[in-house]
């Protein structure tokens, strides 16, 4: 690999690409591509610690890649792949795990969190989450690693579990920093704007999907919870206005003040339909590109077969270092 810093992220197989995912990862993800080593990937292994319907896991997952690429990810300059591909993430999740507390897996407020929602189904996999995150970073030497807020704890144990173990044994792994680039935008559910847009919401309507085509993001926009006060402006309170004022300034490149100014003296009504138009005419061309590589299946195979083998060339590198400091017999 060129010598640059390397980057890795991922998003889990388990539902809907939203326009949250769009605004706050992938399309920011693209712009990283010419300065970085790359690595992204459909973290499918992460994905399994909730009940998936296979036939839908398995549709999700190519979507999921296939919508990387549509959004600018360029397979040649980025190593794409599915984690489940390259068998190192596993075995180095195993070794992780026991130089991991379980008090340290207690804390993470994803697990309590996710826990409470999936009361029937309290895993062991959903407990060793993010020790399974950890081996996807060290894995590849990373560098930097661009996560939402809502991951910045599954970040910092994995950096805590690299100091640990190079303490032990030795520079073995690099520890990663948390990628502050831009600010993508956070993007809030349009039913409920104080939770943030999920791909796993029950209702449709909180939530625009990357492929949802023009009529359905319209409609979705236009129903989206707003106030009484009838003014467009960003202000505390005013969650359902200040998540389109965002949104809308997300899709057209323009700041909250410009915005603000644009749809100044102007109704809801407008605005919202002004909205519903700019996401659409944003997301489109993905959806074209999207609907070109699936009629396309041989480029498609052939990108996440390669991308496979690159990063597993990089993983097995490293998990023979590890093995070999931990006094495993080579073979
Ligand atoms: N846990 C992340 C999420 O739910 C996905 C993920 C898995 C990830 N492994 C990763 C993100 C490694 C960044 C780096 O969003």
């Amino acid at each position: 690999m060129e010598d640059k810093k390397t980057i890795f992220s991922g998003v889990q197989s388990s539902g809907f690409l939203t326009l949250g995912n769009y605004i706050g990862a992938l399309r920011n993800w693209a712009k990283l591509q010419y300065d970085y080593n790359c690595l992204f990937s459909v973290v499918d292994l992460h994905s399994i610690t909730v009940r998936q319907v296979p036939a839908e896991l398995k549709r999700r997952a190519l979507e999921i890649l296939k919508l990387y690429i549509a959004s600018g990810i360029d397979p040649e300059k980025n190593i794409l792949f599915f984690q489940s591909h390259v068998p190192q993430h596993a075995e180095l999740a195993w070794v992780l795990g026991c130089y991991t507390y379980m008090g340290e897996l207690s804390r993470m407020t994803q697990f309590k969190d996710k826990s409470t929602r999936h009361a029937d189904n309290i895993n062991s996999g959903l407990f060793t989450y993010p020790i399974l995150m950890a081996a996807d970073i060290l894995l590849y030497q990373t560098d930097l690693v661009p996560v939402g807020s809502d991951q910045k704890q599954h970040l910092e144990l994995a950096r805590d579990i690299a100091i640990r173990f190079n303490g032990i044994y030795g520079d073995v792994f690099t520890v990663p920093e948390p990628y502050i680039g831009e600010v993508g935008a956070r993007v809030m559910s349009l039913q409920d704007p104080t939770k943030k847009m999920s791909k796993s919401d029950e209702n449709p309507n909180s939530y625009i999907a990357m492929l949802d085509d023009t009529d359905t993001i319209i409609r979705k926009i236009k129903r989206a919870v707003t106030d009484s006060e009838g003014e467009i402006v960003f202000r505390e309170g005013k969650d359902g206005i200040n998540n389109l004022l965002t949104i809308y300034g997300a899709v057209t490149d323009k700041t909250i003040p410009e915005v603000e100014k644009e749809f100044s003296g102007r109704g809801y009504g407008e605005f919202k339909a002004a909205v519903g138009e700019a996401v659409a005419d944003c997301l489109r061309p993905v959806r074209q590109r999207f609907d070109e590589l699936s009629k396309n299946k041989d480029y498609v195979e052939k990108t996440y077969k390669e991308g496979a083998k690159r990063a597993e060339y990089l993983a097995a590198k490293t998990l023979r270092k590890v093995y070999k400091k931990i006094g495993f017999i080579e073979r």
